[in-house]
């Protein structure tokens, strides 16, 4: 049994490709407590996505254990929500229609017209009151994300796993995304991992914030954010935040093997 509601322990993957096994994981090890928010970041190609697939148990590592909830991760479940990057909705279905496709695989106790009272609720909630009967290619990108966050979290996940989610939003949008987010996470709790290579989004968002290595990925460092209550765009502008990115921008540059490792903390 474990205290952590995801508990990933020295995982090691490699991809078996046509020129031999390409070793992406090697001892990472990713633990966030139920309600807590981590934030991963580390150089493009480190094996971010790949970590996102073994929580959501898409794939199994080699070796080392991936835990959910106490219990050894075998394959898909119906407990994690995911955004991506570029969210992909249905264009021949409504944005309530799309929101709502999850619950037509995942079972829900929840009747018709509940199901369909939460979709909109979550829509309202991120801003998207109104849309509902509109088609995904009538919404601006950003938009769009919204209404895939929604879809993210229509099946009510103990975990919320997003891959990037705002990295293809202009800053202001992006912005708009995290405040949004911190209202979500209120009404709507969750255990989430948050891809990201905004320094700023991370800290903004996240309680933790993890920096991989350069592949193959091990757990180089973490920094905890204080919980100084509310947060608004302004906290990212005080000193504290200054040196938290400073000291995360250094731990990038050694993870890309721009600066010695022996300046690790
Ligand atoms: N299915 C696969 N088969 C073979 N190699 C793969 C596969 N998926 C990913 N890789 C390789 O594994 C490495 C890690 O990929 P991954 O997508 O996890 O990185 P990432 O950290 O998410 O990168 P980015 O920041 O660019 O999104 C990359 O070198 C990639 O080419
Ligand atoms: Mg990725």
């Amino acid at each position: 049994m474990t205290e952590y509601l995801i508990d990933i322990k020295d995982v090691t993957h490699a991809y078996q490709t046509q020129s031999g096994p390409l070793p992406v994981l090697d001892g990472l090890n990713v633990s966030v407590p139920e309600g807590g928010f981590a934030a991963v970041v580390g150089p493009s190609g480190c094996g971010k996505s790949t970590l996102t697939r073994l929580i959501a148990g898409l794939m199994k590592p080699d070796a080392g254990e991936v835990w959910l909830h106490g219990e050894p991760v075998k394959g898909p479940r119906a407990t994690v929500g995911m955004a991506f990057q570029n969210p992909v909705l249905l264009e021949w279905r409504s944005i309530l229609k799309n929101v709502l496709l999850p619950l037509e695989i995942v079972h829900s106790k929840l009747s018709r017209r509940e199901q369909e009272e939460r979709a909109r609720r979550l829509l309202a909630l991120v801003g998207l009151e109104g849309f509902e009967d509109k088609r995904p290619s009538e919404l601006s990108g950003g938009m769009r994300q919204r209404a895939s966050l929604c879809r993210a979290l229509i099946h009510q996940p103990e975990v919320l796993i997003l891959d990037e989610p705002f990295g293809a939003l202009d800053a202001f949008t992006r912005e708009d995304l995290w405040q949004i987010m911190h209202r979500v996470k209120e009404e709507e709790p969750f255990t989430g991992v948050l891809i990201t290579h905004d320094l700023r989004e991370s800290i903004f968002l996240a309680d933790e914030v993890i920096v991989l290595s350069g592949r193959p990925a091990h757990t180089q460092y973490r920094l905890t954010v204080p919980d100084t209550g509310p947060r608004d765009l302004d906290h990212l502008y005080t000193p504290e935040a200054a040196e938290m990115l400073n000291v995360l921008r250094h731990q990038i540059e050694i993870a890309q093997g721009r600066a010695p490792a022996e300046a690790a903390e």
